[in-house]
């Protein structure tokens, strides 16, 4: 039988690492092993009630058809009135398309705007499926290299120094993927001037996806709010994270009518609108009241399983590690114990050992564009975090020679 011949574009994709991990973890699981997995990238809690019994609602009592493509015209709503409280400006519901995910709207983004080899600018470490969705869109990813001494923030002068005609887009996403760590008003001031200056054709696009999810006093700002004048923002947003619901896949766009008409085009002529029990879900998420208390809750969790990462890794021997502004992982600064002096070739050595020896389950830098690195999920239960961290206790120290 001739065998089938895949595309060009399918052979360059590589599947999602963080999906590989955990993939692994459930295989070994499935083999009767322990595993405390810290490589999923959502909250461990379930949605808020709210939530649940608007979904269960609705599909007990109604049909359940198509949704208009762009999004339930009260979830439109629902997110204009959160997106203009975060930026600040009043926000017409014609200016949202809901998206299968944040996701998706980003890839939907991507293709409505990138002409063959047009550039897209992305700060390492970056969120694993940017570099792909971008290529997928026919674009060429550009990366800014950010350093673990200047908190992995992004150095409007580095960025600077790739901006050009050539590029189209620019990807902000604070609090971030990987690193957890968040943009300032003025570093996003900086950034929006130097795009201004050198790239005045270029967009800045926003992943705000954890900005509801942060700590220490950190508070996430919207670019419009950071940069007042600059318009070229286009900002992508969603409940997966904050409202633990990843697997519902509700995201939302927020831009210019032109580009909303155009990533719901897209979504009409491949997708269809996103999952009409899922958005109903989403129209509780963001209107119910109950719904912030749960936030608040859940945020209190995640805070405290933070301070106990923070106090039980940073002790690691060989390791440092950035505290990070929001979202729920650390990054792990794993470089000392990597390359030819060192006892592992590389993070992903490092990250498969500590899997199969130790049954720990983070995933490596490479796939972030940060290799020496080990990304961490707190959103697991105390005690798994607690095992998790016990075994990485033994495990350095073995590593370094005072353990077994
Ligand atoms: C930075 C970032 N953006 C977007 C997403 C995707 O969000 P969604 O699940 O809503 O598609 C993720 C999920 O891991 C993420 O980490």
């Amino acid at each position: 039988m001739t065998a089938f011949r895949l595309s060009t574009l399918a052979r360059s994709l590589r599947p999602s690492a963080t999906l590989a991990v955990s993939a692994r973890a459930k295989a070994m699981r499935a083999e009767g092993r322990t595993v405390y997995d810290l490589s999923a990238g959502e909250p461990d809690a379930r949605p808020p009630e709210p939530v649940r019994r608007a979904v269960a609602q609705r599909v007990e009592t109604e049909p359940m058809g198509y949704a208009p493509v762009p999004g339930l015209p009260e979830l439109r709503a629902a997110a204009a009135r959160d997106l203009a409280a975060f930026h600040r400006r009043e926000i017409d519901p014609a200016e949202i398309v809901v998206t299968c995910g944040a996701k998706q709207a980003l890839a939907n983004l991507f293709r409505v705007a990138l002409e063959p080899g047009d550039r897209v600018v992305l700060a390492a470490p970056y969120w694993v499926s940017y570099p792909a969705m971008v290529r997928l869109a026919g674009g060429e990813p550009v990366v800014v290299e950010t350093r673990a001494a200047d908190g992995f923030r992004l150095e409007p002068d580095a960025l600077a120094e790739v901006l050009d005609g050539r590029v189209r887009l620019v990807v902000l996403n604070s609090p971030a993927n990987p690193t957890g760590v968040g943009l300032d008003v003025e570093t996003l001031r900086r950034i929006a001037e130097v795009v201004d200056r050198k790239a005045p054709e270029a967009w800045i696009v926003t992943d705000d996806i954890y900005r509801k999810i942060t700590y220490d006093g950190f508070e996430a700002t919207s670019a419009f709010v950071a940069a007042p004048g600059f318009e070229r923002i286009v900002a992508v947003d969603g409940v997966s994270k904050s409202h633990a619901m990843t697997g519902y896949r509700v995201g939302f766009l927020y831009g210019p009518p032109e580009v909303v008409r155009a990533v719901s085009a897209v979504q009409g002529q491949t997708t269809s609108g996103a999952a009409t029990p899922s958005q109903i879900g989403a129209v509780a998420a963001l209107s119910d009241p109950a719904c912030a208390e749960a936030l608040s809750r859940m945020n209190a969790t995640f805070a405290r399983r933070r301070g106990l990462a923070l106090e039980r890794l940073g002790r690691l021997p060989g390791a440092t590690l950035v505290p990070p502004d929001g979202a729920f992982y650390l990054f792990l600064d794993v470089s000392a114990h990597c390359g030819s002096n060192a006892r592992f070739e590389d993070d992903v050595a490092l990250a498969t050992w500590l899997l199969e020896e130790y049954g720990v389950a983070c995933v490596p830098g490479t796939p972030f564009g940060h290799p020496g690195g080990l990304r961490l999920s707190f959103a697991a239960a105390d005690e798994v975090l607690d095992a998790a961290f016990d075994a990485m206790e033994t495990a350095f120290a073995r590593i370094v020679g005072a353990g077994a």
